[in-house]
């Protein structure tokens, strides 16, 4: 951190105070359409969507990146799933025309696989692999991927080199900032990614895996991780609206803001962070865009699947005093989207309009659409 950083004054541990909350709303505005660089792939703007599973599916990315999203990433995918030809692992490796500029994430933690993984996303045209070494969720860390990856920064560079070579892609790394409550660990493995294992840019989401989502994300943290590495950096964690977005690019000096549980439902956060405006979406809108987002999901998985997966969409579309919880709960325990679609179309005909223009203006990925063809094997899980 630099002399004239406004954090340098700051002490570091500030426990149970949230970064957010000192910031200056006052502070000069940044500008978030700027575009930069990950190695050679122009990113046009500073507002990505962060990586999600079971909710970052090629549905949720299009419709980001048609609010306004200058990067998208795929939810994590299992190196070991795409070794083994696990058929559901491939399918997210589907990507369409207008998704681009679109990273990968994978996860894994040995190199060999990692390095084949990372070929088979350069097939599927991906122009950034990014690395899961973050995830805390025990199904990933028992296997010594996500998060564990941070207390073996020697196997987490070998990984990271082996991405590299095995796409040849620019890789990009999201890690916490360390296991434990405190921890610092990023600093020293984030650095060592750049340098010795050639990542071309880090995000950082600065809770501790013990964290999970408790407590706040602590940008202190970026800041000085900004200060270690000549690469871009994203700031990801606790973004939920403009001011947020502005000061914390302000004053960590980060590259880019990702927006995750934020943008859960709620596309026009997106739109908001990059115009500049507040957007409180009517019913008709919402119900519009949950229902193209429904047709989506219905293409893109078989439909016992996105009859599941939708479930929790609905809850976060149809937020609001427009819709009650026993609306909520009405659709959540209802099985086929069609019916879901029949049901929210009788109750808000207004959304009819604005549902056509979608289906007029905004296209279904299709065949034209570049989707990889692997060796399918019917070994379950991933
Ligand atoms: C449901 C959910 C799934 C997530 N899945 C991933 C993932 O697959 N890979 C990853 O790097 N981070 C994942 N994250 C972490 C987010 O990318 C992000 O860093 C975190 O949610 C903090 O940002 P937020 O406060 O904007 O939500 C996930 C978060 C949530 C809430």
């Amino acid at each position: 951190m630099t002399a004239s950083s406004p954090l340098a004054a700051l002490p570091i541990d500030l426990t149970g105070t949230s970064f957010i909350e000192l910031v200056d709303p006052s502070l000069p505005a940044v500008d978030l359409t700027a575009p930069f660089r990950i190695a050679h792939v122009e990113i046009p703007g500073r507002v990505a969507l962060a990586p999600m599973a079971g909710v970052s599916v090629q549905a949720f990315r299009r419709q980001g990146r048609r609010f306004g999203a200058s990067l998208v990433c795929t939810e994590m995918v299992s190196s070991a799933g795409l070794h083994f030809a696990n058929e559901r692992t491939q399918d997210y490796l589907r990507i369409a025309t207008d998704e681009h500029p679109i990273a990968v994430q994978l996860f894994g933690t040995d190199p060999a696989m990692m390095h084949e993984a990372a070929a088979m996303v350069a097939d599927s045209g991906a122009d950034i692999i990014d690395i899961n070494m973050g995830c805390p969720v025990r199904k990933v860390s028992k296997t010594g991927a996500g998060c564990k990856l941070l207390d073996d920064p020697d196997l987490a560079v070998r990984v990271a080199s082996a991405v590299r070579e095995g796409g040849g892609l620019p890789v990009t790394v999201k890690i916490r900032r360390g296991m434990l409550a405190g921890s610092f660990d990023c600093m020293t493995l984030g650095p060592r990614l750049v340098e010795e294992a050639g990542v071309s840019a880090l995000a950082l989401h600065p809770r501790s895996a013990s964290q999970m989502y408790t407590g706040f994300a602590d940008h202190r943290l970026t800041a000085q991780l900004v200060e270690l590495v000549d690469v871009p950096v994203f700031a990801s964690g606790d973004i939920t609206d403009r001011v947020r977005a502005e000061s914390v690019m302000a004053l960590t000096g980060c590259a880019a803001v990702m927006i995750g549980r934020a943008a859960q439902g709620n596309p026009w956060i997106v739109r908001d962070l990059v115009e500049g405006t507040v957007t409180e979406p009517p019913a008709e809108e919402r119900v519009a865009e949950l229902i193209r987002f429904i047709r989506e999901v219905v293409r893109e998985m078989p439909e016992e699947r996105a009859a599941g997966f939708l479930r929790k969409f609905y809850g976060w579309y149809l937020r609001g005093a427009a819709f009650g919880k026993s609306t909520r709960r009405e659709l959540m325990e209802m099985g086929a989207p069609a019916e879901v679609e029949r049901w929210l179309l009788d109750r808000y005909p207004a959304a009819l309009p604005r549902l056509e223009e979608l289906e007029r203006t905004v296209r279904y990925p299709d065949e034209t659409d570049r989707v990889i063809e692997l060796p399918i094997s019917a070994y379950g899980g991933g």
